[in-house]
């Protein structure tokens, strides 16, 4: 009686040990193997697309693996190396939030997502995408705070955040962003006050803020 079961759970204990090991090599394999950078870009657009209700049009039903992701509608590659350069889906009544491994996309320039039913926060995580020169997601139902984090976004010329739910006060680092030239925040729920910094967008040729909780002046559009 004793041995049979010595045996089983000595069986056992090898069985689970074993499970361990090979998961650990694996981890091991992982980490010494880094991934491309069109493999972290192929990533972090399928997490984009998991977490997207498609609309009718289904936009996204091109997003699949018979083609490369360079393919995929609204995308667009450099086509030295195959990695995202522009993202394109303006008004494909996507529905959904966004997820914050767009932040993945190193060479990112041009994030367009106007007229949609995208939801929740735009991720801080934006802020890693430094040679972003556009970001557009007009027409939506954001409705967190802006992160400060897109002050890191130094190439930034154009930033419309408006027609959203945004609350929260305009992140003072936002007027430190050197070739700003458009910044639409308008028709939004945003409150405090402009900051005076926003006169040191020297590159600004366009601004509107209006039909916010903004107090103070509240220029709605400037050239
Ligand atoms: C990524 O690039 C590597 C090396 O150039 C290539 O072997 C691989 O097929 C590419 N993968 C994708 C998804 O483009
Ligand atoms: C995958 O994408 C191809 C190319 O756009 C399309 O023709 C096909 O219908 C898609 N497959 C599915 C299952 O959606
Ligand atoms: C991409 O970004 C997410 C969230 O910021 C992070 O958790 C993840 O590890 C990244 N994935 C890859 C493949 O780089
Ligand atoms: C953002 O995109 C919308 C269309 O979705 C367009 O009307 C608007 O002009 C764009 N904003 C900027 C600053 O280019
Ligand atoms: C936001 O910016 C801060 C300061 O640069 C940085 O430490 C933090 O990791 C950023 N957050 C995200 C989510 O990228
Ligand atoms: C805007 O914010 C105010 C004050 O927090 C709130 O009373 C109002 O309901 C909000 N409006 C919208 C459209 O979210
Ligand atoms: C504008 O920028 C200069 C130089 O960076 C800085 O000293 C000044 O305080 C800024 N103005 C405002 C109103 O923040």
């Amino acid at each position: 009686m004793e041995r049979p079961r010595m045996f089983l759970i000595s069986a056992a204990c090898l069985c689970v040990y074993g499970i361990l090991y090979l998961a650990a090599t694996d981890l091991q394999q992982g980490e010494a193997k880094p991934l491309a950078g069109n493999e972290t870009d192929r990533f972090a657009l399928l997490a984009f697309k998991g977490q997207m209700a498609d609309g009718p049009a289904g936009a996204l039903s091109s997003w699949n693996d018979t083609i490369h992701f360079c393919q995929w509608e609204g995308i667009k590659c450099s086509a030295s190396n195959q990695r995202v350069t522009i993202i394109n889906l303006q008004s494909k009544r996507l529905a959904g939030s966004l997820s914050p491994s767009l932040g993945n996309l190193s060479l990112l320039q041009e994030l367009n997502l106007g007229g949609n039913d995208l939801y929740g926060d735009i991720p801080p995580e934006l802020g890693k995408l430094t040679g972003m020169r556009i970001l557009n997601l007009t027409s939506n139902s954001f409705d967190g705070r802006i992160s400060g984090n897109l002050s890191s976004c130094r190439e930034l010329r154009h930033l419309d955040l408006g027609d959203n739910m945004l609350v929260g006060e305009i992140p003072a680092e936002l007027t430190s962003l050197p070739k700003l030239r458009v910044l639409y925040l308008l028709v939004n729920n945003l409150t405090g006050s402009i900051p005076p910094s926003i006169g040191n967008l020297s590159s600004l040729t366009r601004l509107a803020m209006g039909r916010n909780n903004l107090v103070g002046a509240s220029p709605t559009e400037s050239a």
